[in-house]
């Protein structure tokens, strides 16, 4: 049994693996075929933060499988009155056939899936967002992006960034993170994915400068500067990242036909500006749709893979 809680604890070749079942079921629901491989198998789905897109994501994801989500809020299940994480997991992954968890430190989903007898997946943490990157690399791949490609990162050395150095580390492509000074990435982060880099031969470029970093640029993408549970940094932050909003002057500097990612929910005039946003270079809302589909070919995935 294999449960999803970074990428880094995926090969190469099952990243590929769980993406192209992604765009084969995805193709599957175009001509109306739904194939019910989650038939009778419910998804516990535990959000201790916000979320739009994972949680519709899911849900419908799982619904269109033939299977059956829970939504369950910290606010109503015993988790968020205390009842430990180690009880909750074993009480919930006994009735429940795979779970979903949203929440702060990535220590509280290790723990649940150590005690957890049903794959457990990172729906976000304060560390990472590994399904988010699954549905980016998908959309790459529908928008004709070859791995010698070159994607830049400009913004805060967050849970997205950190899911991006795994991602590039592993798949082998070309990243450029640029954040301002303060906001870097984590060192421990860093290097577990040069590490990885030098294996898959993927070239990774950290700085604090966001004009080098677009350049030759074919992706561009960014993120909130305050990620939830950060609402209080908030003003501060959006004084620390002056020069580090993606407008037309950087992608300007981009490869002529770069394409905008970003897993929203966007801040436009602070990491992007409106125009950017709006413009003929964003993908995001087929990257924000992909997350249905990349989830469902996770799902499945992770099904197949059980003991
Ligand atoms: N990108 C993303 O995970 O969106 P939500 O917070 O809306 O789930
Ligand atoms: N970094 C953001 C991502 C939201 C999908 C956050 O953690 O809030």
């Amino acid at each position: 049994m294999r449960h999803f809680l970074t990428l880094k604890d995926y090969t190469k070749e099952e990243i590929l693996e769980i993406i192209n079942l992604s765009l084969e079921i995805k193709k599957d629901l175009q001509a109306g075929i739904y194939k019910e491989e989650l038939k009778h198998k419910t998804l516990a789905m535990i959000f201790e933060k916000s979320s739009t897109r994972t949680r519709v994501s899911f849900e419908t994801g799982v619904f269109q499988l033939g299977g059956h989500a829970l939504f369950l809020s910290n606010r109503d299940i015993h988790l968020g009155r205390g009842e430990p994480v180690k009880d909750t997991a074993r009480v919930i992954s006994r009735m429940c056939d795979m779970v979903m968890i949203r929440t702060y430190e990535h220590s509280m989903i290790e723990e649940f899936a150590r005690y957890s007898k049903v794959p457990v997946i990172n729906g976000l943490t304060d560390s990472y967002h590994p399904v988010q990157l699954l549905a980016d690399y998908m959309t790459m791949i529908e928008y004709g992006i070859a791995e010698n490609d070159v994607v830049a990162y400009i913004g805060d050395g967050n849970n997205m960034t950190h899911s991006w150095l795994f991602l590039a580390a592993k798949l082998g492509f070309e990243l450029h993170i640029a954040t301002p000074k303060g906001y870097e990435v984590e060192a421990e982060v860093l290097q577990e994915a040069l590490a990885f880099a030098k294996e898959s031969g993927a070239v990774i470029k950290v700085s604090n400068d966001p004009k080098e970093a677009v350049l030759g640029a074919t992706i561009v993408t960014t993120d909130t500067w305050a990620s939830m549970g950060q609402e209080d940094e908030k003003e501060q932050r959006i004084k620390d990242f002056t020069g580090f909003m993606v407008d037309d002057l950087k992608m300007s500097l981009a490869d002529k036909d770069a394409k905008f990612l970003h897993c929203l929910p966007a801040y436009r005039g602070q990491e992007v500006s409106e125009e950017i946003l709006e413009s003929h270079a964003e993908i995001v809302f087929s990257e924000a749709e992909n997350r249905l589909h990349a989830q469902k070919g996770l799902m499945v995935w992770l099904d197949r893979h059980r003991d």
